[in-house]
């Protein structure tokens, strides 16, 4: 990032980098709160705790706030590749923490890791395994990682287990044969997407961390819009607002406007969280399929189509505006194309 765009704004960092960095947290929308409750299971030491959210909900940030704000006594340890077999996840914690298992075999390697739990807790120290991606993560594998929670003494379990993943995680473990991981989960959190009305709070949070102290940076218009198109999904505001700057800055404007913010979203090409299809999506199909029927039945006057105006996107299609066009356009040039076809072929035959 270009100090004279920094100085332009009179930020001294990037306020909307998409790498999650502890001091840009906002703990708005019961993240805080979630923040405490982790930290508070965690220290319990029993049982599993499950972190779930889209896609850029802010998983990741609330696993290294957490790693952050660990007591002393407990280690963190990460387990950040969740492909592994369920032999790797065992050589993968003992590199964690810190054993050379070179050439061993896996069940030598539990066996060490059990030692070092052991010896770990002799010393008063707790070990939590963060686990991120868990919906990555073969059943095989999340089996080997519920089986590390038998690790116990008489009285302690010795290893704490938190999984953070995206909403598949779910459908993974209500799966039959992933009744025992289910049952050993003590806390499920879901990672909410940002309300619209907390996404200037958002904004001026991020600001400030990156030593912003004007006032209002971004208009209503195009906070509006930001937390329209992102769906409150906080990597896509991050994404949306960081280029609304560049635009601004591109003008020499001091600040962000409806217009940058169209020009942001034009940019981006977000998908839908899998397995929720927008319903204005389906609509639009639904009504591109009524507008084909049109089109059929209209088709004599088709020498004339040409010099019709662009099809306006359906009213109920607001505050979609520029991607829904778009996708509405395409749609309907698509069935035209098609109609067209049809016409062509039935009068060759
Ligand atoms: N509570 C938060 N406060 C500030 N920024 C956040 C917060 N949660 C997420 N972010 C930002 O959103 C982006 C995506 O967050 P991340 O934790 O990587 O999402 P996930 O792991 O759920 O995909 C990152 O840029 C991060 O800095
Ligand atoms: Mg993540």
């Amino acid at each position: 990032m270009s100090t004279v765009y920094l100085q332009h704004f009179g930020l001294q960092r990037a306020p909307f980098s998409i790498t999650p960095n502890p001091a840009f947290f906002y703990g708005g929308h019961s993240r805080a709160d979630m923040l405490d409750a982790m930290l508070y299971a965690v220290t319990q030491g029993e049982g599993i705790i499950k972190v779930t959210g889209e896609v850029g909900s802010g998983k990741t940030m609330l696993c290294r706030m957490l790693a952050g704000r660990l007591p002393p006594r407990i280690d963190a340890i990460y387990l950040v590749n969740p492909r592994l077999d369920p032999d790797g996840v065992l050589f993968a914690i003992a590199a964690e923490l810190g054993l050379d298992a070179a050439g061993r075999r896996a069940d030598e390697v539990l066996r060490l890791l059990n030692g070092e739990l052991i010896a770990r807790h002799a010393r008063g120290r707790q070990v939590v395994l963060l686990v991120e991606e868990a919906q990555a993560m073969p059943l095989d594998t999340l089996e080997a990682v519920r089986l590390l929670t038998n690790l116990e003494t008489s009285s302690h379990k010795l290893l704490q287990i938190v999984l953070f993943g995206q909403p598949e995680l779910d459908e993974h473990l209500a799966l039959p044969a992933m009744r025992q991981l289910s049952e050993r989960i003590t806390h499920s959190f879901f990672v909410p997407p940002l309300p619209r009305e907390l996404v200037p709070a958002f904004l001026l949070c991020r600001l400030r961390a990156a030593g912003y102290t004007g006032g209002a940076l971004f208009s209503n218009a195009a906070v509006r819009r930001i937390a329209r198109a992102s769906g409150g999904i906080i990597r896509r505001i991050n994404i949306i607002a960081d280029k609304a700057m560049m635009a601004a800055f591109a003008e020499d404007a001091v600040a962000v406007r409806d217009r940058h913010v169209r020009l942001a979203v034009a940019e981006c090409r977000f998908a839908a969280p899998a397995g929720r299809r927008p319903a204005w999506l389906a609509a639009s199909v639904a009504a591109a399929g009524a507008a084909a029927l049109l089109l059929w039945l209209a088709w004599p006057l088709r020498a004339h189509a040409d010099s019709l105006p662009p099809i306006p996107a359906p009213a109920w299609a607001n505050g979609h505006d520029a991607q829904t066009q778009l996708m509405f356009d395409a749609i309907c040039k698509m069935i035209i194309a098609f109609t067209a076809n049809q016409h062509h072929s039935a009068h060759n035959e």
